[in-house]
């Protein structure tokens, strides 16, 4: 449970009430909270400083039994990303020990620096997505998430806002279902297994939802998509998705990229490389979890998702380097990497999209190329695009929800490097360098629309070593990111 509470510490009952504490400001206009945090500061080892914490029990004129401050140094500093951080951590540290009810205090005197909402959202969505464990596969399940988490608020507040954890929890559980469709072992989701894991959760939703099977999609010619699939023994799906009022005026096209195993195929990959390649539709997932919980929030925007999903083993039926394939669109494409597959399967789907809905906007969510955790790191993904605005909007949206994007160009000459001497086009750049772009590129030959966006998602997708807010795993990275930008579209 999730909600915003307004009664007196004298009142409130939970294990413990978390109430955050800047170094040099106030955060609360409640005399009853600030004394309690004049207590703690008298403390050497507590000044507020980012990420100091202290229990103290049994505070006089309290019910709860613990009080957990918790630094967010100094109030110049303070961000959305601050409280988002701070709530996710408490959670985390609380489900360790246990606790099943908490309580956060809210800032009320913070509003000069943060707007209320954006706190308020920034908490919520912290404890929601921090409250998530992936046990699935463990015989004991030690950990249990919170039950009851409460944010303490003013009565006002809480009455103006009274909407907002319900949003935000949907919002949150489409994170998380897209975190556990990637953190989910490749063997236990097949394409088939993922296709139809999709319908399942869609079915449950205001969403028309199709799964294109190897056969159909023969029949269509969607032979790049096919010829990814060639080498495993699991046939490759095309799901689609639909949202929305027929009759309205924009449509937009989610794809997402659908690799459950990437192996490399027969250029298969070394060890080390492999080991967390069942990440590799974490677009395909973010996709997915976008559609099903823009649904759930009932947004007024047209949105199609178009997913295929293939996984790519190296065998005997595998697609060679050195094969010439011909793509949806008709252009003929050579091989120069069987690894270099994800371009070969999101170039049907955005042909296929183009065709079958003739979209205004197509943005397409992948984990794409090395090259791009190269350049950015594993915490901020590529965008590319033609259209300044759509980039802007894009990157403005993950600005909010924290899931960064940087742009890269898409500069015309470097298209010389995907020039095949037998095809139309190759897979594979005759540079090692410029990794990331040249498969933005390849792309781009495809994405033959007004407005196009392609963000790789390579390096943010997986988090080896989880964060504040979001543990091992998946991270559901474009879930937040997308809803936020579809508010504008
Ligand atoms: N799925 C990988 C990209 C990737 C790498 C995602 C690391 C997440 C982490 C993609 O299919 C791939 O293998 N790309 C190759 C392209 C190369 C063969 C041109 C790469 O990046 O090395
Ligand atoms: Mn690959
Ligand atoms: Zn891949």
């Amino acid at each position: 449970m999730l909600q915003l509470i307004s009664v007196g510490l004298k009142k409130a009952s939970a294990e413990v009430i978390v109430v955050p504490v800047c170094e040099d400001e106030k955060l609360f206009s409640e005399k009853e909270i600030e004394t309690l945090v004049q207590q703690a500061k008298k403390l050497k080892e507590f000044k507020g400083k980012k990420s100091e914490t202290i229990t103290l029990y049994n505070l006089p004129n309290v019910k709860a039994k613990r009080v957990h401050f918790f630094g967010m140094g100094k109030g110049s500093e303070v961000k959305p990303e601050t409280y988002r951080s701070m709530a996710g951590n408490c959670v985390q540290q609380f489900i360790k020990k246990g606790f099943s009810e908490i309580l956060i205090a809210i800032p009320s005197a913070s509003n000069k620096i943060i707007e209320i909402p954006i706190v308020l959202e920034s908490i919520l969505e912290g404890a929601c997505l921090g409250n998530h464990i992936f046990d699935k596969y463990k015989k004991e399940k030690k950990n249990k998430p919170i039950k009851s988490i409460g944010l303490l608020t003013t009565p006002a507040i809480a009455k103006q806002y009274r909407q907002l954890p319900g949003r935000i929890k949907i919002i949150c559980e489409g994170t998380i279902l897209a975190r556990n469709w990637v953190s989910t072992p490749p063997n236990d989701k097949k394409p088939e297994q993922f296709a139809r894991a999709i319908v399942t959760k869609a079915k449950k939703e205001k969403l028309k939802v199709r799964v294109l099977n190897e056969k159909e999609l023969k029949k269509l010619k969607l032979n790049a998509l096919l010829a990814v699939a060639e080498g495993s023994r699991s046939s490759a799906r095309l799901v689609l998705m639909e949202y929305g009022p027929a009759n309205a005026k924009k449509t937009v096209t989610l794809v997402g990229k659908g690799v459950t195993f990437d192996s490399g195929g027969i250029n298969l990959k070394p060890s080390g490389s492999l080991e967390d390649m069942k990440m590799d539709m974490a677009g395909a997932a973010a996709v997915a979890a976008t559609m099903i919980t823009i649904a759930r929030l009932g947004l007024k925007t047209k949105v199609i998702g178009v997913i295929p999903i293939v996984e790519n083993m190296p065998s005997g039926t595998a697609t060679r380097p050195g094969d010439i394939i011909k793509s949806y669109a008709g252009k003929t494409v050579e091989i120069g990497n069987t690894d270099a597959e994800g371009r070969l399967i999101l170039i049907d789907a955005i042909s296929f999209a183009i065709k079958r809905y003739k979209p205004d906007t197509i943005i397409d969510l992948a984990t794409l190329a090395g090259a791009c955790v190269m350049a950015l790191g594993e915490k901020i993904a590529g965008i590319f695009s033609h259209d300044d605005d759509l980039a802007n909007a894009l990157i403005s949206s993950g600005g909010k929800t924290y899931e960064r994007c940087w742009r890269l160009p898409l500069p015309d000459d470097y298209k010389e490097l995907i020039k095949s001497d037998l095809a139309d086009i190759k897979n594979l750049a005759s540079s090692r360098w410029g990794g990331a772009i040249t498969a933005a590129l390849f792309l781009s030959e495809f994405a033959e629309v007004s407005s196009w966006a392609h963000i790789d998602i390579a390096g943010p997708a997986y988090s080896k070593k989880g964060n504040a807010y979001c543990p091992k795993g998946g991270t559901g990275f474009g879930v937040r990111l997308l809803c936020e930008w579809m508010k504008t579209a």
